[in-house]
C-alpha cells in the first residue's frame, strides 16, 4: 500500500473510532440523566405523601456526581446522532455549565433538607430543584 492510502485508511479509523466514542458518550449522559427523570419522580411521591425524605439521600448523591460531571459528557459534535442536544450546547458552553453548576448547588441544598428529615423544608427543595429548575437547561438546549 502506499503511504496516502495508509493514511487514508488511518484517517477513517480515527472517524470510526470518533463516531464510536460520540455515540458511546450518548448512551452514557442519556442513561444518567434518564436516572435523574425517575430520582426525581421517586422525590415527587414522596412529597405528595409527605414521607419521610431521607431515604432520597443516596439518590440525591448520585445526582450530584452525575451533574457535576455532565459536562464533559457533552463533547464538541455530539449534538449528532441519537440524541436531543440542541447545537446551542455549544455555542454557549459556558452558559450550559454554569446552568448545571445552579442545578448542583440546589442538589446539594435539597440532599441537606432530605437528611434533615423535615418534611416542609424537602418539599420546597424539591419544587425549587426539579419542576422549577430543570426546564432552565431543557429549553434552550433540548429538543422536544
Ligand atoms: C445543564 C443542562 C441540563 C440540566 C440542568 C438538566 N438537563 Fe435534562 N437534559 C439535558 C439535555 C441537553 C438533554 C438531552 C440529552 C440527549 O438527548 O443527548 C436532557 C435530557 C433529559 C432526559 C431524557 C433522557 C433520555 O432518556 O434520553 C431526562 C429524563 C432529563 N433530561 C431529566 C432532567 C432532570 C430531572 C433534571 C433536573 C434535576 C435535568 N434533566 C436537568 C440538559 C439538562
Amino acid at each position: 500500500m502506499r503511504l496516502n492510502t495508509w493514511f487514508g485508511a488511518l484517517c477513517l479509523i480515527a472517524l470510526a473510532g470518533t463516531a464510536l466514542a460520540q455515540a458511546d458518550v450518548i448512551t452514557e449522559r442519556r442513561a444518567g440523566l434518564k436516572r435523574a427523570g425517575e430520582a426525581m419522580d421517586q422525590m415527587k411521591l414522596l412529597v405528595e405523601n409527605k414521607s419521610d425524605p431521607r431515604p432520597a439521600v443516596r439518590q440525591i448523591d448520585e445526582m450530584i456526581g452525575f451533574f457535576t460531571g455532565m459536562p464533559k459528557l457533552f463533547p464538541a459534535g455530539s449534538d449528532k446522532g441519537d440524541t436531543k442536544a440542541k447545537p446551542e450546547i455549544w455555542q454557549n458552553f459556558s452558559d450550559f455549565e454554569a446552568i448545571d453548576m445552579r442545578l448542583v448547588t440546589h442538589l446539594k441544598l435539597l440532599r441537606n433538607a432530605a437528611e434533615g428529615g423535615d418534611v416542609a423544608a424537602f418539599e420546597a427543595a424539591y419544587k425549587a430543584t426539579g419542576p422549577q429548575f430543570c426546564g432552565s437547561c431543557h429549553r434552550p438546549y433540548r429538543n422536544r
